[in-house]
């Protein structure tokens, strides 16, 4: 990118300012629809208003069809599996014939449109294969990672009445082999609202077992289907009907049910491909997260499908799969003109080849651009992949709630100037504000809590899985008339953000989301545990990892150590392994202010071993010298 070339994002931001409608209705243009919206925006309909309300279109046809009628033989789909040595490539043709042909394997199990499927896999094509099946059929997909626990998955079920659940026998996590099945069967038994059916795609390492007339093998579906000739055409849907429910961690252990509409969301995705990512249609564009996570539906799956791009679904670690040249073979042997990651990503690698010794084993003179996000970017890890890539690291800042960037650096428009440690500009359609506690703009460089001013745009939710009451307590009410992001930050005179941190109990662990409340509430569950607190501790590696501290009941005759033990094993069980939960701590007491308020905060800045002082509303100060002592020597 030319830096001497000035950015056209000023004239763009302007340009939706003046005339949101028009700007959205010009972006909806990318789409092809059945029917074309007469409306972009009716303010009258949902919490806050609807994107084209009178559209009619399908996900599938604009991701998958319409590039397999022009362009039949370019490459949608890379599968790249370091960890099973596979590697598969599917053109859009292929993928159209695959895609329909499980379609129709869904609609012969009874699967119409607005029923729900369960997507629960690991990173293999036919997870993606299944989520554009759903869209195909109008189903509402909602893919489940594979790192949560059988409680959380059942949760999940409860929540969403799944009429089908699409799983694999395995998932493969660096060198281990994690069987699915038992999650699953342990998760439907849990549940209360049982599937009708599951669909299992049995992978070579393990042979699953099946529940007769309940579960399916994969193959053996689409092979009948296949000889059959059968294919599910694209089914039209509103623009405003939902294309999936994606569940995040809320501010309790019941997650919240995040939902996407079909319209908006290929518009706002379509939009980001060239204007924020740069990417034209046939270039390589990589995701490498998960399609359990928001940043593998958007940009693993759905937007550079829609753009025509080529996407790359990626079964590995940035590091031992099998060294921490992975990513850079990659990058070059599919040409990869940007690749997507958290910052975690590049902090393991750094980890491991400080000198990036292995990068010079790769031709990576393709490669255009890094983008960070899922976590803050710490400035150290995008000095240092600067250095070592010689291409510009973008960091942006979004969520699940809003499924594309809130804030970023519009490579597509022309870069704009790099401040390490701020995600840039907000994106036309944010307007993005920063607020005190009565919900007044506060002035440049002040901390505040950061909101958007309604409506959001394009692709964010519109409310919650038939939850619309939380979906306007969690986010439209503590800021009336704005989205409140719960993210704290700043921004500096020349308008750039900085995102400081949460406003909730939410943590990011390797760029994974989660609650320490639904921590606190597994840890409370344990008959031994009177009191808990859980907070984020700062890590090299994953920018923080959880900590939880316990007041055992009086009576306990068990040692403090195996308490603890027996509470890490617990929280995996319950909410699972991608918790990262690994040490617990009994403690005496814990640090409360005199009206009884848990001193979180605190005890985050003594774990992290930053300044702090001694709170004036604080009961007991000495309970804060008994948290630091019991500190010393822990670590995860
Ligand atoms: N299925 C089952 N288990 C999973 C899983 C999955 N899909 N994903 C992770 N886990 C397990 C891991 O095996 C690990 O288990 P362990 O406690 O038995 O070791 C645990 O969950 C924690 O996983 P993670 O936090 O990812 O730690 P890690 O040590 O395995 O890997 C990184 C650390 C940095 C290499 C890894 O997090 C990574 O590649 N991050 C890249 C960025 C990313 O994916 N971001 C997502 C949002 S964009
Ligand atoms: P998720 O919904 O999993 O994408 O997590 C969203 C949260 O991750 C945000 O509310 C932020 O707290 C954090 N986050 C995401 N991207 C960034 C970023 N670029 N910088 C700082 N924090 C980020």
């Amino acid at each position: 990118m030319d830096a001497a070339i000035p950015s056209r994002y000023a004239a763009t931001y302007a340009a939706w300012q003046a005339d949101p409608g028009g700007f959205w209705a010009e972006a909806a243009k990318a789409i092809d629809w059945v029917t074309p919206p007469k409306t972009v925006f009716d303010p009258s309909q949902g919490a806050y208003g609807r994107w084209f309300p009178d559209g009619v279109c399908n996900t599938c046809y604009n991701a998958v069809d319409r590039h397999a009628a022009s362009h039949p033989d370019r490459v949608a789909l890379i599968y790249d599996s370091p960890v099973t040595g596979a590697k598969k490539t599917f053109t859009y043709a292929q993928l159209k014939a695959e895609v329909a042909t499980f379609a129709a394997v869904m609609a012969d199990l009874g699967v119409t449109k607005g029923d729900r499927v369960i997507v629960y896999m690991p990173m293999v094509p036919e997870a993606a294969i299944a989520m554009l099946a759903c869209a195909r059929i109008g189903a509402i997909h909602s893919v489940v990672f594979g790192g949560f626990a059988a409680k959380e998955l059942a949760t999940r079920i409860d929540d969403c009445h799944p009429k089908l659940i699409v799983s694999a026998s395995c998932g493969i996590e660096g060198a281990k082999v994690i069987p699915y099945k038992p999650l699953l069967d342990g998760a439907i038994d849990l549940a209360v609202a049982k599937p009708e059916h599951c669909i299992i795609l049995q992978r070579p390492q393990v042979d699953a077992q099946f529940t007769p007339d309940r579960d399916f093998d994969w193959e053996a579906l689409v092979t009948r289907a296949r000889l059959q000739g059968k294919q599910a055409p694209c089914v039209p849907v509103a623009a405003t009907d939902p294309l999936y429910v994606l569940y995040t961690s809320g501010t309790t252990g019941k997650p919240k049910g995040v939902v996407r509409d079909n319209g908006g969301h290929m518009v706002a995705l379509a939009w980001s491909m060239g204007n924020l990512y740069g990417i034209k249609p046939g270039e390589v564009f990589w995701a490498a997260s998960d399609v359990g996570w928001v940043v593998g539906h958007s940009y693993i799956v759905y937007a550079p499908l829609i753009a025509g791009a080529t996407t790359i679904l990626y079964e590995g670690k940035p590091v031992g799969t099998p060294d921490p040249g992975a990513y850079w073979r990659v990058i070059s042997e599919h040409g990869v003109s940007a690749l997507f990651t958290a910052p975690t990503a590049f902090r393991a690698i750094k980890k491991e080849d400080p000198n990036a010794d292995h990068l010079k084993r790769y031709d990576l003179s393709g490669f255009r651009t890094l983008f960070l996000a899922g976590e803050r970017a710490d400035p150290d890890t995008v000095v240092w992949a600067e250095k070592i890539l010689g291409v510009p690291v973008v960091d942006h800042w979004w969520q699940t709630e809003t499924g594309w960037c809130i804030v970023g650096n519009p490579v597509g428009l022309g870069l704009l100037p790099v401040k390490p440690g701020s995600p840039t500009v907000p994106m036309p359609g944010y307007d993005v504000r920063i607020v005190d506690e009565a919900g007044h703009d506060v002035p440049a460089n002040t901390m505040g809590s950061i909101v958007i001013k309604l409506p959001l745009p394009p692709g964010s939710l519109p409310t919650l899985w038939q939850q619309d009451d939380r979906f306007k307590e969690s986010y439209l009410e503590a800021f009336p008339g704005c989205y409140s992001t719960s993210d704290a930050g700043f921004i500096d005179d020349d308008g750039y953000l900085y995102i400081m941190g949460r406003t909730d109990d939410i943590i990011n662990v390797a760029g994974h989301r989660l609650s320490t409340g639904g921590m606190e509430e597994v840890l409370s569950s344990h008959p031994d545990v009177a009191e808990c607190a859980v907070i984020g501790m700062a890590d090299s590696l994953k920018g923080e990892v959880p900590c939880g501290f316990v007041v055992l009941k009086m009576g306990v005759n068990k040692t403090p150590a195996v308490v603890e033990k027996e509470l890490v094993q617990l929280v995996r069980d319950k909410i699972g392994p991608v918790a990262a939960f690994k040490l617990a701590i009994a403690v005496q007491r814990l640090p409360k202010t005199r009206s009884g308020k848990i001193l979180r905060g605190t005890m985050k800045k003594i774990a992290d071993g930053t300044e702090w002082s001694m709170p004036a509303t604080i009961d007991d100060p000495s309970v804060l010298a008994e948290i630091e002592e019991a500190l010393k020597g822990r670590s995860g």
